[in-house]
C-alpha cells in the first residue's frame, strides 16, 4: 500500500552522481545491463564463474547447478570450502593487520580487533567447542547479545562443521525451546546478560528456564560469556564459563572442509501458519550472495568503513556482519546497544566517530529518529558518509527523502533493499553507480536474479498490474530446506499452482521502467518494525493463557513500526469492561511477551463476546482489519453470522 503512495507522492528520480558513478564497482546502466545478459546467455556459467572468482575452494566444484531433485536445488555441489577460512584465514597474507570489528559497547567502550586476532579468537574458541566434543553436523544454538563474541561463535561453528541456529535475546525462554527441540541441540552459547540503554538485560535465565522445559536432553553443554558479570544461577555438570575453556586451547584450528551444500546454518522465521520454520542455507552458494551483495550493492572498496545495525539474531546480521563483510575483507563497526540510548544522535555520533562511509538500517529506525531529533544529524560530521541502506520493509517517501537529505547530504545514493531470511541476501536492490532511485522502490533485481509478478495461478502479468513476487529461477543463495519438514518447505515455497516458481510472499508491482514496488505481504505475516511475525503465531500464544478461549490478531498501520498488533480476544468468563478490562489486557500482553519475546506484545486489545465469523465458521479478519484501522465498515457483511457484534469490537480495552 505505501509503495502505491510513494507512486503518488514522490515522482522525482535520483541519477547517481558522476563521481559516485565513475568509481563504482559496477558503473552506468551499461554495467548492470551487460551482467544480467551474461546471466541471461549462460545462467549458471555466470554463477560459476563469480564462484570460482570470489571464493576459495579447497577442492573445487565441477558441477554448479544440480536441479535433479527440485525444488532441492543444489550449487556447487562437488566444491568443497569453508566459510571462516574465507572470512578470515584467506586475508591474513596480504592484510592480517587491518580491522576487522570496530565494536562499540553500549556504554562506548570501543575495542578493535584485526583479522589476525579475530581469526586467532575464532580458532581458539573453535578448539574449545570441539574439547567439547562438538563436531561437524552438531547444532549449536547461539543466544549471546551483540558484540564480537556472537561473530566469535558463529566463524567457530562454520570453521569445525558445526551447524549454528542463532536466536536473537530478544526471544522468550519459551520461544528459545521451541527452537533448542525443533533444531536437536547439543550445545548453547550464551552470555550471563547483554547490555542494552545501560541496562542489563538477562539470558542466562532463560536458557536455564528453557532448558528446565524437557525435550531438550541432547543439550549436553551451556558456554556462558561473562558480559556484564550479574549473578546467575550455575549448573555445574551443565555450565562452562567461555574465558575458563578458551583459556587453554591453541590459536590455531585447521578448518574443516565441507561440501558446498552443507548446511552453514539454520536461523528461524515466522510463517503464516504453524510454528516458526528452521531456514536451513548452504555453505557456497550462501556465501557467494553475501559476497555479491556487499559488492554489487554496497559497491564496497577496500577503504569503506561499512556498518549494518542488525543484530545477529536476524539474517541481516548473518549476511552483513557476521558473513559478507568479513568473506570481503571488510572493516565494519559492531554496535551492542540501542539508537536511542544515550539519547537519539547515538547512531549519527558513532558514523562521525568511526568514520563510517556505508550505513545500512531500518525504515522502523530511520522514522523513530526522525521523530526523535530530525534535526540532530546536522549536529554532526557526516561527511565520510558515501552510501546508504535499507532493509525490512518499504521505506515511506517522506523518510527516504530525509534520509537522503539531512543524513546523506544528499550526497550518497540509498540502496532500498528487498530480501528475505529465505533469500539469502540481496534480491531487488540498486547498484547504486548504475541504476537510478526512485523513493519508495527497491528499484531492479540483481544480476543473475530473475524475477517476476505473476498471477495466482502462476501466469505472468504483463505491463504494470499488482500480483504475487516470485523468483523465476534457483540462485545461490536461496533456502535449501526447512530443517526437519521437506513438505512444508516445498508447500510454502514452491506451491503446486505456481509451477516451479519461488513464491516470496509478498505482493509488488512493476512500472514501466522495470521497476519493482513491494506492496506487502500476502498471507498473514505481520512485519512489526522489520521483524516478521506470524499472526497465529500471536494467536496460539494468547489461547494458551488460561483466561482466554479465542483470539484474533490483525495489523494496522503504525507511521514507525510499519505495522503494529491489533488483538481481538474472546475470554472464557465474562467479556470485561473498563478498568478490569484494561487489567487483563495489561496481563496478557506480558503474557506474549513471555511466550514469545516483547516484540509481539500486541499494541492493543480488544474484548468481545464472539469474533465476527462466517456462518462456517470463518474468522472474517478483513472486517477486523477495518475496525482496527477505525474504518466504517460499509462493505457487505451479510454473510456475517453475528453483525452485532462488530459495535463491540470497536472499542479498545488498553
Ligand atoms: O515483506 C518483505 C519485507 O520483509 C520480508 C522478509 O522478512 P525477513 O525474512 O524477516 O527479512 C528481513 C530482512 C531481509 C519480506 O517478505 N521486506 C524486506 N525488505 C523489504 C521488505 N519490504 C519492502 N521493501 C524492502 N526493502
Amino acid at each position: 500500500m505505501s509503495s502505491i503512495e510513494s507512486v503518488l507522492t514522490e515522482t522525482r528520480i535520483f541519477a547517481p552522481r558522476d563521481a559516485f558513478r565513475q568509481a563504482a564497482t559496477v558503473s552506468g546502466i551499461e554495467g548492470y545491463e551487460a551482467l544480467c545478459n551474461a546471466a541471461e546467455q549462460d545462467y549458471a556459467g555466470f554463477w560459476a564463474d563469480l564462484a570460482r572468482q570470489e571464493i576459495d575452494w579447497q577442492t573445487p566444484f565441477t558441477e554448479i547447478l544440480d536441479e535433479s531433485n527440485a525444488p532441492f536445488y543444489r550449487w556447487f555441489a562437488d566444491g568443497r570450502l569453508n566459510a571462516s577460512y574465507n572470512c578470515l584465514d584467506r586475508h591474513l597474507a596480504t592484510h592480517a593487520e587491518k580491522i576487522a570489528l570496530i565494536f562499540e559497547a553500549d556504554d562506548r567502550t570501543v575495542t578493535n580487533i584485526t583479522y589476525r586476532k579475530l581469526h586467532q579468537r575464532v580458532c581458539r574458541f573453535a578448539n574449545a567447542l570441539k574439547t567439547q566434543g562438538i563436531g561437524l553436523g552438531d547444532r549449536v544454538i547461539i543466544y549471546l547479545p551483540m558484540g564480537i563474541e556472537a561473530i566469535v561463535a558463529m566463524q567457530a561453528c562454520a570453521r569445525i562443521g558445526a551447524i549454528h541456529s542463532v536466536v536473537f535475546g530478544g526471544f522468550s525462554a519459551k520461544s528459545l525451546h521451541e527452537r533448542i527441540v525443533d533444531v536437536g541441540a547439543r550445545l548453547v552459547i550464551t552470555a550471563d546478560a547483554g547490555m542494552r540503554g545501560g541496562k542489563a538485560v538477562t539470558l542466562k535465565t532463560a536458557v536455564d528456564e528453557a532448558l528446565n522445559q524437557g525435550g531438550c536432553e541432547a543439550v549436553e553443554k551451556v558456554i556462558v560469556y561473562q558480559r556484564t558479570g550479574i549473578d546467575i544461577t550455575w549448573n555445574k555438570d551443565r555450565d562452562l564459563w567461555w574465558h575458563e575453556i578458551e583459556a587453554a586451547e591453541s590459536d590455531t584450528c585447521e578448518p574443516v572442509w565441507v561440501d558446498a551444500e552443507h548446511p552453514l546454518f539454520i536461523l528461524y522465521t515466522s510463517g503464516s501458519t504453524g510454528t516458526p520454520k528452521g531456514v536451513q542455507h548452504s555453505t557456497g552458494g550462501y556465501l557467494l550472495g553475501a559476497i555479491m551483495s556487499m559488492k554489487w550493492v554496497f559497491d564496497h572498496q577496500d577503504s569503506d568503513i561499512f556498518w549494518c545495525t542488525a543484530d545477529v539474531g536476524w539474517i541481516t546480521g548473518h549476511s552483513y556482519v557476521a558473513y559478507g563483510p568479513l568473506a570481503i575483507g571488510s572493516t565494519q563497526v559492531v554496535f551492542e546497544g540501542i539508537p536511542t540510548y544515550p539519547d537519539a544522535g547515538r547512531f549519527w555520533q558513532m558514523i562521525e566517530r568511526h568514520k563510517v562511509s556505508i550505513f545500512y538500517t531500518a525504515p522502523t529506525a530511520i522514522r523513530s529518529l526522525i521523530k526523535l531529533g530530525g534535526d540532530l544529524p546536522t549536529q554532526y560530521d557526516l561527511s565520510s558518509l558515501r552510501l546508504l541502506g535499507t532493509v525490512g520493509e518499504p521505506i515511506n517517501p517522506e523518510a527516504w527523502m530525509w534520509y537522503h537529505t539531512v543524513v546523506g547530504q544528499e550526497r550518497c545514493p540509498i540502496a532500498d533493499t528487498w530480501w528475505q531470511t529465505e533469500t539469502g541476501a540481496h534480491m531487488i536492490a540498486p547498484l547504486p553507480g548504475a541504476i537510478d532511485l526512485k523513493p519508495g522502490s527497491c528499484t531492479r533485481p540483481l544480476p543473475g536474479i530473475i524475477m517476476d509478478i505473476v498471477e495466482e495461478n502462476g501466469t505472468p502479468i504483463e505491463g504494470t498490474g499488482g500480483g504475487l513476487l516470485v523468483v523465476k529461477k534457483p540462485w545461490p543463495s536461496m533456502i535449501r530446506n526447512i530443517w526437519n519438514n521437506p513438505e512444508r518447505f516445498k508447500k510454502s515455497y514452491f506451491p503446486e499452482e505456481l509451477k516451479g516458481l519461488y513464491l516470496a510472499g509478498d505482493s509488488a508491482h512493476r512500472d514501466s521502467d522495470g521497476y519493482f514496488w513491494i506492496m506487502g505481504r500476502i498471507d498473514d505475516v505481520l512485519n512489526v518494525s522489520g521483524h516478521r511475525l506470524g499472526t497465529m503465531e500471536i494467536e496460539s500464544a494468547l489461547v494458551a493463557n488460561p483466561l482466554v478461549a479465542e483470539a484474533a490478531i490483525v495489523g494496522r498501520p503504525h507511521d514507525i513500526k510499519g505495522e503494529s498488533i491489533v488483538a481481538y480476544v474472546v475470554l472464557k468468563g465474562a467479556r470485561p469492561e473498563g478498568e478490569s478490562a484494561k487489567a487483563i489486557a495489561a496481563q496478557l500482553r506480558d503474557w506474549v511477551g513471555k511466550e514469545i519475546g516483547p516484540i509481539a506484545k500486541p499494541d492493543e486489545i480488544r474484548f468481545g463476546e464472539n469474533l465476527p465469523k462466517t456462518r462456517s465458521g470463518k474468522i472474517m479478519r478483513r472486517l477486523l482489519r477495518s475496525l482496527a484501522k477505525g474504518e466504517e465498515i460499509t462493505s457487505d457483511i451479510s454473510t456475517l453470522d453475528n453483525p452485532a457484534i462488530l459495535e463491540q469490537l470497536k472499542q479498545s480495552a488498553s
